[in-house]
């Protein structure tokens, strides 16, 4: 009752403070257990973050979509808005100081304020083992995978400040798990656990939750390493009991749970997404 009571009120709150801006700039009425809220997706043109972006348009969010190369967030935004989807998009390297500053200006810019954070955008250059990487390796694995969700998060946080939010990092079953030819990459997916944990703890007197999908295989182009090389798949799948490769909508529903009121006493988790794994 009490719990109801709060939502309606937080609800009023939401109607009053920013949703005309929302909806003048989407034009599209929206529905769903996340309608009038926002969504800033990063590496969201294609494979996994595409398939998070969908869903929480789909389930009522406005979304701007970004990725490195303009051609992918128009074709993406294009196939989104064809859809009926409430969608913006922008060119971000989570890489590059500058272009985090345009997502975070584009975000605000059409949206007023954000409520949800999605770091999906992750790099993996053929590396081989950690001893190894080089420190040009080094760096551009740890900027990408592990800096940039926080950098970006620190210039987003003024603008997620006082809206029941929720920010998702999105990991990798080699955190728990390492392959010896991911090297620096399971390292840096093991350190976004971490940063979970410590980001959820930071942000819990904003009442920010802060939570991590860990996936599997899931076929992308990013996997194809994995899933097209025979040794490589063999080793995955004898610790998988579904025995199938899995779809990027397969971790996109977790994630719009996550940003839900349903999930709104769950953060500092590590969700694993990866047909079953073998650890505690
Ligand atoms: N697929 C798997 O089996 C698997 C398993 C565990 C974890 N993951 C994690 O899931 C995330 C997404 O992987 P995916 O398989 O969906 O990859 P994907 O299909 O290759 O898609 C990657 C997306 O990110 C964008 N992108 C790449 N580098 C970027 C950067 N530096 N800044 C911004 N955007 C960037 C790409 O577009 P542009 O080329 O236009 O930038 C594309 O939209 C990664 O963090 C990965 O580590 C994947």
């Amino acid at each position: 009752m009490l719990r109801a009571a709060a939502w309606v009120h937080w609800g009023l709150f939401r109607l009053c403070t920013g949703l005309s801006v929302r909806m003048a700039s989407s034009g599209i009425a929206q529905k769903g257990v996340l309608a009038n809220r926002v969504a800033v997706v990063t590496g969201s043109t294609d494979g996994i973050g595409l398939a998070i972006a969908r869903r929480l348009a789909q389930d009522g969010a406005h979304v701007v979509v970004s990725s490195r190369k303009q051609q992918n967030v128009d074709r993406a935004v294009a196939v989104l808005q064809g859809e009926g989807l409430s969608v913006t998009g922008t060119v971000c390297h989570v890489g590059k100081a500058e272009d985090r500053e345009r997502l975070v200006a584009t975000a605000v810019e059409h949206c007023g304020s954000v409520d949800f954070l999605v770091c999906n955008a992750g790099v993996n250059p053929p590396v081989g083992s950690t001893l190894g990487a080089s420190e040009q390796v080094w760096d551009k694995i740890l900027d990408v995978n592990l800096k940039a969700p926080a950098l970006l998060l620190s210039q987003l946080l003024p603008h997620m400040e006082n809206r029941r939010g929720a920010v998702i990092l999105i990991s990798s079953i080699a955190a728990y798990m390492p392959h010896v030819e991911l090297g620096a990459y399971n390292v840096s997916k093991t350190a976004l656990l971490g940063l979970t944990r410590t980001l959820a703890l930071e942000l819990a007197p904003k009442d920010i939750r802060v939570n991590c999908l860990v996936p599997g295989v899931i076929e992308t182009d990013f996997s194809k390493v994995i899933h097209k090389n025979k040794a490589f798949w063999k080793s995955f799948k004898e610790n998988m009991r579904l025995q199938r490769i899995g779809q990027p909508e397969d971790c996109a529903g977790l994630v719009s749970f996550l940003c839900s009121p349903e999930a709104s006493y769950i953060s500092g988790e590590n969700i694993v997404v990866a047909g079953f794994s073998p650890r505690l």
